[in-house]
């Protein structure tokens, strides 16, 4: 998997750079829609929402910007070259194939489509009309993330334990989504380009306190074929804001703490090897190792601009980005069988129970096995 966290956007583009167009502009989108106008690499175009408040505010702060209700305004605009969608989930499929199928390149918000089946169309269209299509897996694009690889692939961690992922706050509830699609698609791209792995096992436990059947707090696990585990904790119903990844190896352990203004990542020395030579008290205490804490410097870049420069790029010389669309694939599978964890719980009111693995029958080769409650 390639990753440019760290790569400074390097673009070349063509003169002016490729115009681009944002569907959806709530909440995301008009993040998307404030970069996309801070780049020099191309020009923002268009900006389409069916609510007129929206419309409205794009057009007071971004005059140069031509706005709409209709999203034929800009499949049949020949001059728009890439699409960036930004609606709720339910509507990524749809939106993105009618971009793709309109000739245009798509960067399509996480997660990439509801279904891995939707996800290998997209890829497909994409494939065959030889278009870019780029999944909005942020967190790949964060320079925090970049440095964590780097560290985990020269072994300076040593041999890798475990991760661990957690993503809570209070809010914002979702109709659209429980907190496993809303949230974790970014703990599980993160993981996924750390390991430069998929799972070959997923468990997946959680609840549904305030919605029916919408759970607002998930705890999925995962084993990986190298060896390591990962968990995943998301929760919408925690007193907490908490972004932290954790990396625990033989030699050393990390903390991504992206709550932090600053300072995000640091590198614990700290270890625990068992004497074989004693067994008294002090033999025990003498194992653990408690060295520096080191804060390592990492770029100040916004991972979103990054993102959107990778998107730029490939629609220019054709490089593949590196959140491309087989990305978008993985983590919607990943998902997908952490969901049929979930949804067996209602089927057999078997929260909680021990765990035991079974294969899908309809995931692809390779695809996770699914460990269900
Ligand atoms: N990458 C990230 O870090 C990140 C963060 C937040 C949200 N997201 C993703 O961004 C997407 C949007 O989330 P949000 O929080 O901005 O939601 P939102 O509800 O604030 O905004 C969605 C917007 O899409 C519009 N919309 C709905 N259907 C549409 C259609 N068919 N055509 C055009 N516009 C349509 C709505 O009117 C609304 O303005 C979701 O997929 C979400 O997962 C990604």
């Amino acid at each position: 998997m390639a990753n440019m966290a760290n790569k400074d956007a390097e673009i070349r583009t063509r003169n002016g750079g490729p115009s681009l167009a944002v569907i959806g502009c709530g909440y995301w989108g008009s993040k998307h829609i404030r970069v996309s106008c801070d780049i020099r690499d191309a020009r923002l175009s268009m900006a389409v929402d069916p609510r007129p408040d929206r419309l409205e505010y794009i057009r007071s702060q971004y005059p140069s910007v031509a706005v709409s209700r209709d999203i034929g305004a800009v499949l049949n605009n020949p001059s728009i070259d890439g699409v960036i969608v930004a609606t709720p989930v339910e509507t990524h499929f749809e939106l993105a194939r009618a971009v793709l199928q309109a000739g245009k390149h798509a960067l399509v918000e996480k997660p990439l489509a509801m279904t891995s089946a939707q996800c290998r169309e997209l890829n497909a269209i994409a494939e065959k009309r030889k278009r870019v299509l780029m999944v909005g897996h942020t967190f790949e694009y964060h320079p925090a993330v970049g440095v964590m690889r780097q560290m985990i692939k020269s072994g300076s961690l040593g041999e890798l334990y475990y991760i661990d992922s957690r993503r809570l706050n209070l809010g914002l509830y979702r109709q659209d989504a429980n907190v496993l699609w809303d949230l974790a698609p970014h703990d599980l791209s993160i993981i996924f380009c750390l390991l430069e792995e998929v799972p070959q096992t997923i468990g997946a436990w959680g609840c549904a306190h305030v919605l029916p059947n919408v759970e607002d707090v998930v705890y999925a696990k995962m084993g990986f074929k190298s060896g390591p585990t990962a968990h995943v904790h998301v929760s919408w119903l925690d007193p907490v804001k908490v972004r932290q990844t954790t990396i625990v190896g033989s030699d050393a352990m990390l903390v991504f703490d992206d709550v932090q203004p600053s300072e995000k990542l640091r590198v614990y020395q700290k270890r625990f090897r068992p004497r074989i030579d004693g067994d008294s008290y002090a033999d025990f205490q003498s194992a653990y190792h408690h060295g520096d804490v080191h804060i390592p410097a990492i770029s100040s870049s916004e991972p979103l601009k990054l993102e959107i420069l990778d998107f730029v790029n490939a629609i220019v010389t054709g490089e593949r980005p590196c959140a491309d669309g087989m990305h978008g694939l993985r983590v919607v599978e990943a998902l997908e069988a952490a969901s049929a964890c979930l949804r067996l719980k209602y089927k057999h009111g078997s929260n909680g129970k021990d765990q035991r693995i079974f294969r899908r029958r309809n995931m692809p080769a390779g695809g996770p096995e699914v460990a269900v409650a």
